[in-house]
């Protein structure tokens, strides 16, 4: 009898097998045939960075898984080949046209928002998806670039935070110091258009250079110290953020009163190199900081659980805590696998064919003519975004405006070495105590109850909350 059973599972698995092959074989007339045996996709970013080092890694995981599963790219293997663009927007363009030289993809990056409004130029010209999962400057959405593909949170959504916390708290002005490159005026300009959304304003804008350093960071202080408004929004660097902390604490300016809210800079930091010095978390006791949020699912605890695995014996270059980045990171990689299997399952060919405009520039020493176009760049992208899987960051799925779905943020308070989380907030429900993913399921509901965020211990060890501003006589008392 179990003989029998098991005889007719074998004949069962032989004729399921004979099927299958025979089905493949009929379709397989034109597309299955296209599939390469390797797909080329380049990545360009600054290994060294806080957000680099760790999506190095997490991209490199998501390769090897990637691989080892036949089932998500039929038998297709990708090979991701990482540039080192070593903070040099130049070394990162000169790096990307190399890759348009090789056939490739799609390009995976770049880190900042400057390469990435030059980047995004070129891979319109040449129909290769630029696809991002670390900038958040919110201009690059714009129909403008289309093949720019944003894997991370648009960065106005934090600003629509900070816009909330302002006015949650009755504060009405605050003061803008922000890094003065595309990455920190855009994402400026898009606070200071949630603020006008709720009848606030940024009453003063403090522009800090690329290279900040102390006397600096000192000279734009002074001048913050003399206006009213005593609500800081600090958009910088997590390279040198934590210095502005330190030149404020001594010049007076991180004690009672004063409120500093630091834009997801501040929990990159926090989360990649923690625990942080004492010293470090000494300077920035009561400041607010934004986190994007990723739900808390099986797959995001299992990758968690495997992180230190991962980062053991590359832990020369420092601590290496797994930052927001890394989740999104290691998305970008399954995201694009999942776009490349449909685009061959659509009959998408890995042609390409020389830009004759540029073969016209023949002659001179940049080999400019060996750049091709990706001829089936247009369905690839479309591919791209109409990826919906859930990943270890969540659900990667993408508006109609581009936009990651469910963009939400945690809200958190640095306070004595650690840190305690505040509350939430969502594009769905606004600030809240509870997660977003709770919200999804119920209508949309940005009423403004009492219990929207936990109590938050300012600056100068009180939970009383800041008015916002001080009359001039007194600030110059305290100067
Ligand atoms: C990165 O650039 C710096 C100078 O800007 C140089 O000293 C360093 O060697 C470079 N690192 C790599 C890996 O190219
Ligand atoms: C970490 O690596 C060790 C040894 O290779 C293995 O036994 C363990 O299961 C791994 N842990 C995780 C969470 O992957
Ligand atoms: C092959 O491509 C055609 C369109 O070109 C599509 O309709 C068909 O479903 C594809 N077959 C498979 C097996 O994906
Ligand atoms: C694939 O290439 C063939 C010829 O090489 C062409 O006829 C076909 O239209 C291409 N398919 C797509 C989707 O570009
Ligand atoms: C494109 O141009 C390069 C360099 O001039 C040449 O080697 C290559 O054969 C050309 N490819 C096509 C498809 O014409
Ligand atoms: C995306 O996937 C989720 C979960 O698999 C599913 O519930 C949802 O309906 C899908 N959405 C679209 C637009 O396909
Ligand atoms: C955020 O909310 C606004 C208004 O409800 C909506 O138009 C927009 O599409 C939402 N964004 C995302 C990414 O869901
Ligand atoms: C919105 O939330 C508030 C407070 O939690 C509640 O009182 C109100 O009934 C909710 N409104 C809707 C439309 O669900
Ligand atoms: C929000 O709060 C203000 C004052 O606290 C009140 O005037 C307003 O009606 C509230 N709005 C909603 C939607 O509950």
């Amino acid at each position: 009898m179990v003989e029998q059973l098991a005889m007719s599972i074998v004949w069962l698995l032989v004729l399921m097998i004979f099927c299958s092959g025979f089905a493949s074989n009929g379709a397989s007339t034109t597309n299955v045939s296209t599939r390469p045996d390797v797909v080329k996709l380049g990545a360009i970013f600054s290994f060294d960075t806080l957000i680099g080092k760790v999506a190095k890694v997490a991209i490199e995981a998501a390769v090897e898984d990637v691989n080892s599963d036949p089932s998500v790219l039929g038998g297709t293997k990708m090979k991701v080949t990482m540039q080192d663009s070593n903070y040099s927007g130049l070394l990162g363009l000169i790096e990307a046209l190399r890759f348009m030289e090789e056939d490739t993809m799609a390009i995976i990056g770049p880190l900042n928002a400057v390469t990435a409004h030059i980047l995004s130029h070129i891979a319109n010209e040449l129909l290769v998806p630029l696809v991002s999962f670390s900038v958040t400057d919110p201009t690059l959405s714009a129909l403008q670039y289309p093949f720019f593909v944003r894997t991370v949170q648009n960065g106005l959504y934090q600003m629509a935070a900070i816009a909330d916390m302002v006015d949650h708290y009755g504060w009405r002005e605050v003061i803008a110091l922000y890094v003065d490159d595309d990455h920190g005026r855009n994402g400026i300009t898009a606070l200071s258009n949630k603020l006008a959304e709720k009848r606030c304003r940024i009453s003063y804008k403090a522009p800090l250079v690329l290279d900040s350093n102390r006397d600096s960071i000192t000279d734009v202080l002074v001048k913050v110290a003399l206006t009213e408004s005593r609500i800081i929004v600090l958009h910088a660097y997590d390279s040198w953020g934590s210095l502005v902390f330190e030149v404020a604490k001594y010049l007076g300016m991180m004690g009672t009163g004063y409120v500093w809210i630091a834009t997801t800079w501040l929990s990159t930091l926090i989360d990649t190199n923690s625990p942080l010095p004492s010293g470090t978390m000494d300077d920035m006791q009561g400041v607010l900081t934004l986190r994007m949020y990723t739900p808390d699912t099986e797959l995001k605890r299992k990758f968690v659980s495997r992180w230190s695995n991962l980062t053991s014996g590359r832990t020369s270059k420092g601590p290496m805590g797994l930052n927001a980045y890394g989740l999104y990171a290691y998305d970008t990689v399954w995201l694009l696998a999942h776009a490349i299997n449909a685009f061959f399952d659509q009959g998408g060919n890995l042609s390409f064919s020389n830009d004759s405009r540029l073969t016209q520039l023949r002659g001179g020493d940049l080999n400019l003519d060996a750049l091709s176009i990706f001829n089936g760049g247009n369905l690839f992208l479309k591919n791209i975004l109409q990826v919906n899987m859930t990943g270890v960051s969540g659900q990667i799925m993408f508006t109609p405006q581009k936009d990651l779905v469910h963009p939400a943020l945690e809200i958190i308070n640095a306070i004595g070495s650690g840190i305690r989380k505040v509350g939430y907030w969502s594009n769905f429900s606004g600030l809240s105590v509870v997660p977003p993913e709770t919200l999804y399921t119920k209508a949309p509901n940005h009423s403004n109850s009492s219990d929207k965020l936990y109590g938050v211990v300012w600056p100068g060890q009180t939970t009383q909350k800041p008015r916002g501003w001080m009359s001039m006589t007194c600030s110059l008392g305290t100067a």
